[in-house]
């Protein structure tokens, strides 16, 4: 039922609905609860509306465009700041109607007909009642339904909105073989656009991006088989529903629970205009409704085929989800629609004049003229060079050997968090004017945007000296990593044209190992690293002479947790890269073991640090930078969101120099889904003293239940003392536990309060670490930790403004 990937949620997306005027969703409207035959509803008459009983639901004209108008079913209550209603059906979306003299009428046969100011008919049921009179009524659940009233208790249904949906799916609306939703085509124009939600012909539900050029199916993943994604063919009934609880089901096993799961709200699913489904719900706000994101189908944006169009480029952004850029060498087509992409400034195929640039941890997924196994780049380079409709080729690193992938056309373009090239084929006057970093002055290579803040942090006005310091060095470092992560590149593509057999995977390697390799590499799991929720880590040597670290997990106690699923998964986990998160090398999936292959980290856990009093304050206060940005790039930079979901100084790694790295992100998801029957977060996780509050109170998880564990962490690291400790040993005047984070706040508090004035500083700073520090850097540190540890998760600020607050004190 679970998706390859991890999910997590979106707290508060607005929908994102605006029109050109919002004069029709007027509540000042005399409410009509049925249209009885030989009546009709008229643009002339916008705001007499439709109105279910319940008040939830009015249905009438709604304006879509300069005197342009859809006969809609929308939310009578305004969600949203600018009070446009929130559309969920829609009669005629591609054929809207003029302002004046429009009407829809129920006619004497039974025929419901949307007429436009000339008379023509857009639209109509195509109905006819024979006994009995029709009657049209918006009922309670948003369905439109047309009756033929003959005095039964049980009208005789005619027809009614729920079959034919648009873009959105009320609870309890059938998704049967003949419904489809269809997104709108822009955040303004309502009429039908490229995405849509189907069952295809196999039985699943898919969804398919049909633009202008190019049809491709993009979900379920289209490079996992249907029965590797957790699907079913065999089921021919083809149903899906939400309920009112929030759950999911579908006829081909697919099936989800929204985060706010049996708590009483109105929600809708919608195919939005990005091609994501999303579920929200209706929450009440201070002065108004709110529809906040409970559930979506992709975490990461950029896997929704077609998003940018062709040609381009599909990166991470914070604020919009993603961000859209031209392939050197190419520009936009049409400036304010992305959907066309963008279009060559060269002419095409100037044979002998081309050369190639090298977009790397670019993936174009798709249209392969041809595939050749196991060459050298210059083959590769070769053989499209030959090829006048080769635009440029995917150069893979697969087992050991390089492949190429000559591809025509270059779309659904988007950047990956591991070692995959791409390289577009240019007239050489463009190729050689490429600067790697920018892609039409937009970063689009992760390892690159390590440097950037770093590059930025000395440029500001006030700032200590001894942070200065630190982010030269840190600065120095990011520049050695990216030189030597090239440096291994080119040694191994040296390697792999010259002696493509002694190869090693190293600035890649990421690979399946057999259970046996790892019984020897550790020497029969004799030498045992440490233990935790998930498995017990063992020390090991692999053949190519790496230590590794290597973690055994608990065994599966759920038999359908299929080898394909812990694959999709790992992989995930395994294509996440960045100098502060733990290296994933690989991973070993037989029969019930299930391990996973690290880097081995010389200087143990942070945990074990703290004990023995190794760091000094500029050690620690790097330790939090470092992890700041592994947590930060984890939830949100380049990839799938991942939640960490058990953040504490025994997952945070130190390696030789101490450089800190975060460990064990994503196992929760990988090693206990057997015992998670309700939702993927029924279960608590995380460790005592570390968690955030929603975990006990049974609120939506989201990634600030790590950015709350980070905070605790941080106290931690400056205070030395042990959360776990503080609970146990402390009382305070109330008799109950005092914890960290009050007997912190409670000295700041008492020391603003005190008439002799100290540093509170000064006083909650662990006396036994050895050092100098700035004891403006070392407050701010504490403040930023204090806003982590917020009760109210909203509250709290996103790992990545933490590494901005950390790099850019106020
Ligand atoms: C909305 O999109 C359709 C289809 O692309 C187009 O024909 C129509 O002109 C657009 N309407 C507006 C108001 O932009
Ligand atoms: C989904 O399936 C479960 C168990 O098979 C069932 O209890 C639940 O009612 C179903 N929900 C819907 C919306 O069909
Ligand atoms: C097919 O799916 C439907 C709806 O989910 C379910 O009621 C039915 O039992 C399934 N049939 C089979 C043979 O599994
Ligand atoms: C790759 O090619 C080289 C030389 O062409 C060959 O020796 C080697 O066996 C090939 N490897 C694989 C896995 O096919």
């Amino acid at each position: 039922m679970a998706l390859p990937t991890l999910f997590c949620l979106v707290p508060l997306i607005l929908l994102p609905f605006t029109c050109s005027s919002s004069s029709s969703s007027s509540s000042s409207s005399s409410p009509t609860h049925a249209l009885s035959k030989g009546s009709s509803l008229s643009t002339d008459h916008k705001h007499v509306d439709l109105v279910s009983p319940n008040g939830l639901f009015s249905a009438g004209f709604h304006q879509v465009g300069i005197n342009a108008y859809c006969f809609s079913i929308w939310f009578t209550e305004p969600v949203t700041r600018n009070a446009n209603p929130t559309i969920v059906w829609t009669a005629n979306r591609d054929v809207p109607v003029k302002g004046k003299h429009s009407k829809l009428s129920l006619l004497e046969n039974g025929n419901l007909v949307l007429q436009d100011a000339d008379q023509t008919v857009v639209w109509s049921t195509e109905t006819k009642s024979t006994t009995g009179s029709p009657v049209l009524q918006l009922q309670n659940n948003g369905n439109l339904v047309l009756h033929q009233m003959n005095g039964d208790p049980d009208p005789y249904l005619l027809w009614q909105s729920f079959d034919y949906p648009t873009d959105t799916l009320l609870p309890d609306q059938p998704f049967t073989r003949n419904s489809q939703l269809v997104s709108s085509r822009s955040e303004t124009n309502f009429s039908s656009g490229f995405f849509r939600l189907y069952f295809d012909n196999d039985n699943v539900l898919s969804l398919l991006y049909n633009g202008p050029e190019i049809t491709s199916v993009y979900w379920p993943y289209p490079y996992l088989k249907s029965w590797e994604a957790g699907r079913s063919t065999y089921n021919n009934s083809r149903i899906a529903r939400l309920d009112s609880n929030g759950q999911f089901n579908s006829s081909d096993n697919f099936g989800f629970f929204v985060s706010d799961f049996g708590i009483r709200r109105h929600r809708l699913m919608k195919l939005d205009v990005d091609g994501n489904i999303r579920v929200y719900s209706l929450v009440d706000k201070k002065d108004r409704k709110n529809l906040e994101v409970q559930w979506q189908a992709f975490s990461s944006p950029c896997r929704i085929h077609g998003v940018c169009g062709p040609n381009s480029l599909c990166t991470y952004s914070q604020e919009t989800g993603r961000k859209c850029a031209c392939v050197h060498g190419y520009k936009q087509k049409n400036p304010v629609d992305w959907s066309y992409g963008c279009e060559p400034m060269f002419k095409p195929c100037q044979q002998g004049e081309e050369d190639f640039v090298e977009l790397r941890f670019v993936e174009f997924y798709g249209y392969d003229i041809r595939y050749i196994n196991n060459r050298t780049l210059e083959a590769c380079k070769k053989g499209c060079l030959q090829d006048c409709n080769c635009k440029g080729f995917q150069f893979k690193y697969n087992d050991g050997i390089y492949d190429c992938y000559l591809k025509n056309l270059l779309y659904n373009g988007y950047q990956l968090g591991f070692e995959n090239s791409m390289y577009v084929k240019l007239p050489k006057h463009l190729s050689s004017s490429f600067h790697p970093r920018f892609i039409h002055g937009s970063i689009f290579s992760c390892p690159d945007n390590l440097i950037a803040p770093i590059e930025r942090s000395y440029e500001g006005k006030h700032r200590s000296e001894s942070l200065k310091v630190l982010l030269w060095f840190g600065g120095a470092i990011g520049v050695l990593e990216i030189l030597l992560i090239h440096f291994f590149l080119y040694i191994t593509w040296k390697d792999s044209t010259t002696t493509a057999q002694s190869y090693f995977p190293i600035a890649s390697g990421f690979k399946r190992f057999t259970y046996a390799e790892l019984k020897k590499a550790t020497h029969n799991f004799s030498k045992e690293i440490g233990r935790g929720g998930a498995g017990v880590v063992y020390k090991g040597e692999l053949s190519d002479e790496r230590i590794a670290a290597i973690k055994m997990l608990k065994e599966a106690t759920d038999h359908h947790h299929g080898e394909a699923e812990f694959q999709a998964e790992i992989s995930t986990i395994g294509r996440l890269n960045h100098m502060n998160l733990i290296e994933t090398w690989g991973y070993c999936v037989e029969g019930k073991h299930r391990l996973v292959v690290y880097e081995y980290m010389e200087n143990g856990s942070l945990a074990k640090s703290l004990l023995s009093d190794k760091l000094n304050w500029e050690k620690k206060l790097e330790i939090a930078i470092g992890t700041a940005k592994g947590l930060a790039y984890l939830h949100e930079e380049c990839l799938e969101w991942v939640l960490h979901c058990d953040v504490k100084p025994h997952n945070i790694l130190l390696d030789a120099d101490y450089n800190p790295k975060v460990a064990d992100f994503g196992l929760s998801k990988l090693f206990d889904r057997g015992s998670t029957e309700n939702s993927s977060f029924s279960r608590i996780r995380g460790t005592r003293g570390y968690m955030a509050p929603e975990w006990v109170f049974n609120l939506p998880i989201t990634s600030k239940v790590d950015v709350y564990s980070y905070g605790v962490v941080i106290l931690e690291m400056i205070t030395g003392k042990s959360p776990l400790e503080m609970q146990q040993t402390s009382g305070n005047e109330s008799g109950r536990d005092q914890t960290l984070v009050e007997w912190v706040r409670g000295k700041i508090r008492d020391n603003n309060e005190s008439v002799i004035k100290r540093e509170w500083i000064e006083e909650i700073m662990d006396s036994s670490t050895i050092g100098e520090y700035e004891k403006e850097t070392m407050k701010n540190l504490v403040k930023v930790a204090l806003h982590c540890v917020e009760e109210d998760k909203d509250a709290r600020p996103s790992m990545s403004q933490v590494v901005n607050m950390l790099l850019h004190p106020e």
